[in-house]
């Protein structure tokens, strides 16, 4: 969610950092020199994954040492911990379309991971009426992650204020793997379960597009635009620059 974010402001940035300046080229040139600019931004991104920058830390990749967790839902809850839990990946990705239309004032993106994963060590108290006790090494992949949208924006007439107005994310993924041992204590029954939770992320990420892009607008836009009215614009983009060196 964070990392969403700080993308859109990234390119909320870069945009409004072109928008500010005074260009005589003809606008499709201009959306193409954008464009190639946030390319260039995202590259900057990456690597601020792999090193972490100011309070922002390290995400590639992601390490929690020890994570007690809770949940339920109706009938069936689980309570439990994780330990030495790494997520690998998220700077992982391709640019495969990145196009700014300054006319329509909107960013049309599509972003592919090869292999967003975590590996962990879990412990949990599962159940519903009986409580079972589970622990084990556990394995998720999300293959071939792809994730498609659009960021409409607006500028202040006279101010070149930035306002990010929506940011529309489409994820999809072509393949989830589930490695959880100790489901069940029978290796036959373990796969049967893990192939159900492979197919419920599945049909989570790919048949909700709508509903988790609907709720990611609903939570990302009005951040973006905390993030960016809070400071200057020149400060953001001295920080970014800062960042590339
Ligand atoms: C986990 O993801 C990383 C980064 O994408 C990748 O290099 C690694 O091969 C993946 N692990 C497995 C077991 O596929
Ligand atoms: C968990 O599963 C692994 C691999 O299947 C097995 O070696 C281990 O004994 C199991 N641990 C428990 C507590 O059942």
């Amino acid at each position: 969610m964070k990392s969403c974010a700080l993308i859109a402001v990234l390119l909320a940035l870069s945009l409004g950092h072109y928008q500010g300046a005074e260009v005589a080229e003809p606008v499709a040139v201009e959306g193409r020199s954008v464009s190639s600019e946030i390319v260039e931004l995202l590259e900057v991104f990456r690597d601020l994954l792999e090193t972490g920058y100011g309070p922002m830390p390290k995400l590639a990749p992601a390490e929690i040492k020890h994570q007690p967790f809770q949940f339920s839902t109706g009938e069936f809850s689980a309570n439990g911990e994780i330990n030495d839990f790494v997520l690998e990946g998220l700077n992982g990705f391709e640019v495969i379309i990145m196009n700014v239309d300054l006319i329509r004032s909107r960013v049309d993106f599509e972003l592919n991971f090869g292999s967003i994963n975590f590996t962990t060590l879990y412990q949990a108290d599962v159940g519903s009426g009986y409580r079972m006790k589970r622990e084990g090494g556990a394995y998720m992949a999300l293959e071939d992650f792809n994730l498609k949208g659009r960021i409409s924006y607006s500028l202040g007439v006279i101010s070149k204020q930035m306002k990010v107005k929506s940011i529309l994310v489409y994820p999809s993924v072509g393949n989830v793997a589930s490695e959880i041992e100790n489901l069940s204590q029978y290796r036959i029954f373990n796969r049967k379960l893990n192939e159900v939770v492979e197919e419920f992320i599945t049909l989570t990420v790919n048949e909700n597009t709508d509903f988790v892009a609907n709720w990611l607008n609903e939570m990302v836009t009005p951040l973006c635009n905390d993030l960016i009215g809070d400071r200057s614009l020149s400060d953001l983009i001295a920080i970014i620059t800062g960042a590339k060196k």
